[in-house]
């Protein structure tokens, strides 16, 4: 399927869900401009999985409209899926095969004409290249994520949603996959990613928006939200509020 030419990649308007009596979303707005890394913040339980689901076509929303890639969450899925890649918290990573063995295994299945090439391009990518015929099982936990994430790129979709990518990752794996996930971007990918980690929106993001009580109640650059608090002055030092000070006082804690 040919993609719509579209400034945006995924564009949100007034995107409402509820499970039962509970208002998760509220009438979410945003928009990701194509080739940028846009990262969703929120407490536990906002409802970031909810609407990356709602954008993947897992999940359908109660109201407002959703388009990903120029295609209507509801109305063209298929478009949707074609456009994508999800990686969530769950790794489909086998960890019997090597890190190429799965690699090739997932171009097999999107029939691509040259599996192995296609993994080896991934796994150098993702500098996986030395530990590629090894078992993905002794790989570290940062590595079976890359492995992971290079995984859901086999199709190479133009528009990636990562959910919570570094979750209970050290600090060297997630800065390992942080440095994958920029190659993406700069290789013109869409990266929509929910994060825990304010220093990951911090290090990572263009845009941050932070979902609070079923909205976006804040949407910018890093510098943006920045503005929203003054620079707390300690003598003659200014010192800029960091991501986590704009969270606190936003969410209002
Ligand atoms: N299928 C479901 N049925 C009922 N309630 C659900 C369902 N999915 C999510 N919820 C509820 O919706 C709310 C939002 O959940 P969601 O998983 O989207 O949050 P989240 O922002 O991803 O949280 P976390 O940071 O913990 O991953 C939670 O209260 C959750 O319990
Ligand atoms: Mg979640």
């Amino acid at each position: 399927m040919s993609n719509p030419p579209t400034p945006t990649a995924i564009h949100v308007r007034g995107l409402e869900k509820s499970f039962k009596e509970l208002h998760v979303l509220r009438g979410v707005d945003l928009e990701v401009a194509r080739g940028s890394i846009f990262a969703l913040l929120g407490s536990n339980g906002a409802g970031k999985t909810t609407l990356v689901r709602i954008l993947s076509t897992l999940l359908k929303a109660d109201a407002g409209t959703a388009k990903v890639n120029g295609f209507d969450v509801a109305a063209q899925a298929a478009g949707v899926r074609g456009s994508i890649s999800l990686t969530g918290q769950f790794a489909a990573v086998d960890g019997i095969l090597s890190g190429r063995e799965n690699l090739v295994l997932v171009a097999r299945l999107w029939h691509l004409k040259n599996p192995g090439a296609v993994a080896d391009d991934l796994l150098r990518r993702f500098s996986l290249t030395e530990a590629a015929s090894r078992r993905a099982a002794t790989y570290s936990g940062g590595m079976r994520r890359r492995l992971d994430i290079a995984m859901s790129l086999v199709a190479d979709p133009p528009v990636v949603f990562l959910d919570e990518p570094t979750a209970g990752l050290d600090p060297q794996a997630r800065i390992e996959v942080w440095q994958a996930v920029r190659t993406l971007a700069q290789g013109g990918t869409t990266v929509l990613l929910t994060t825990q980690y304010l220093e990951e929106a911090e290090q990572l993001a263009d845009r941050i928006a932070i979902l609070h009580q079923g909205r976006v109640i804040v949407d910018g650059t890093l510098e943006e939200l920045r503005r929203l608090l003054p620079p707390a002055k300690v003598e003659y030092v200014e010192k800029q509020p960091s991501l986590e000070d704009v969270f606190l006082a936003v969410v209002g804690n």
